[in-house]
């Protein structure tokens, strides 16, 4: 298998490349792959935990090669044992990023990531930024390719039916160079699409989840999935909010309140970009439950915790005799750490998915995200049922 990583120089997508190779290596064990689950254990036949070579986009830093940027990832956050950064090194630093874009990635993205290096300020138009991409793509990828976004968050923008509406119209805008109507995690997610390569959406970025781009993968016979990565507090939330459900309790109420550093803190602490991940964390419990309680939901940037996002939750309910009770609980992980394995996971189980013939959107992935398309299925229990069925139902 091959990865490409839309974000390559990030915490998340260094860390996966860096736990498959350790893997590979024997310096690790595969703890917190659930594709090495017993459940999914013939996968290895499929797609093998053994990825032959990994690319990507990027937007910063293409003088530095994969190894330089997990470095200076590691020297923020210790992350994991340097013996085993050091034994990558020699063959991290033959991957390089390739420039893309960052149309409509918001303020985030321009002020906290700059001096930017992008295909756009370079004056290239819409359809030769596609060009451009699709070119870096096709040149990395075989039959085996999966592509995966885990760039910044971008803010969200604004539904337009004549252009996102169907692949015509996305096409047409793309010709008429509208800039304005379409991100970057959109041009990914097309590029990715037609030319057959199963698309990830590991952010809460627009991605392939417009009509259009649920056409064009239809149309070429190509498996997606997304949207953001279930990793930690909202994989605590929608595994406990069952609870309640199931003992007839009434939550009146959830707090979440995040703090976080490093990169993505810093892009999520401009509000435009932070929107779209409030969003994709507030709605999953009303999902859950069948009706929506009061919810607060925050995330605030915290320079010196690094990569060790903390989330602290509040819970208000309401049990027998009408008694108001409460229950707190606190997340405190390092967030590349619970989301590398995923992207390797997604990874896999869309080349599975595109082995076995299926297209469109794999909305029995749901398990890996926050935000699923096309499924109302929110409870992690019922979502990890759903993902060993389908799987026992394919190979
Ligand atoms: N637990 C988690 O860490 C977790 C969970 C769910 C979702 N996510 C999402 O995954 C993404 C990556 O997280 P991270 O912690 O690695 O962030 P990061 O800031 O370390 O990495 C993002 C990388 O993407 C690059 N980038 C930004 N815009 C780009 C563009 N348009 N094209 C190409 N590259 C671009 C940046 O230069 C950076 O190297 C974020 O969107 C985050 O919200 C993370």
């Amino acid at each position: 298998m091959r990865l490409w990583l839309f974000g390559l120089y990030g915490i998340v997508s260094t860390t996966a490349v860096a736990g498959e190779r350790a893997i590979k290596k024997g310096l690790s064990d595969k703890t917190g792959l659930v594709s090495e689950l017993e459940q999914f254990k013939d996968i290895e036949k499929y797609s093998p935990l053994d990825f032959e070579a990994f690319g990507g986009h990027e937007i910063r830093n293409l003088d530095k090669n994969l190894y330089e940027e997990l470095f200076s990832h590691w020297e923020n956050n210790f992350h994991f044992d340097y013996r085993i950064l050091k034994s990558l090194k020699e063959d991290l630093e033959k991957i390089k990023a390739k420039k893309g874009t960052a149309l409509n990635c918001g303020e985030g993205v321009l002020e906290e990531l700059k001096p930017l290096q992008t295909l756009e300020d370079e004056g290239l138009s819409l359809e030769e930024i596609v060009e451009k991409l699709e070119k870096d793509l096709t040149e990395f990828a075989d039959d085996d390719t999966v592509a995966i976004n885990v760039a910044s968050t971008e803010p969200s923008i604004d539904y337009d039916k004549q252009v996102h509406g169907s692949l015509e119209g996305f096409e047409k805008a793309i010709k008429e160079n509208r800039k304005d109507k379409i991100s970057a995690s959109m041009l990914y997610a097309y590029v990715s699409l037609k030319n057959k390569i199963p698309f990830g959406n590991f952010t809460p970025s627009v991605g392939s989840s417009i009509p259009a781009l649920k056409e064009l993968a239809e149309k070429t016979g190509t498996p997606h999935a997304g949207n953001d990565g279930k990793t930690g507090e909202t994989l605590v939330k929608t595994t406990l909010a069952p609870m309640f459900a199931y003992r007839n309790l009434q939550v009146l109420g959830w707090m979440g309140y995040n703090i976080l550093g490093d990169l993505d803190g810093k892009v999520l602490s401009h509000e435009q970009n932070k929107r779209s991940k409030i969003v994709s964390k507030d709605k999953v419990i009303g999902k859950i439950l069948g009706y929506y309680p009061y919810t607060i939901t925050e995330i605030n940037y915290f320079p010196s915790l690094q990569d060790n996002k903390t989330a602290f939750n509040f819970i208000h309910y309401k049990g027998f005799l009408g008694t108001k009770m409460k229950m707190y609980f606190i997340w405190d992980a390092i967030d590349a750490i619970v989301a590398a394995p995923l992207v390797l996971d997604i990874a896999r189980f869309l080349n599975f998915a595109k082995k076995k013939g299926q297209k469109g959107v794999i909305k029995e992935l749901a398990f890996f995200f926050k935000s699923p398309m096309e499924t109302d299925v929110y409870n992690t229990h019922k979502q990890f049922e759903m993902l060993v069925n389908w799987y026992n139902s394919l190979r």
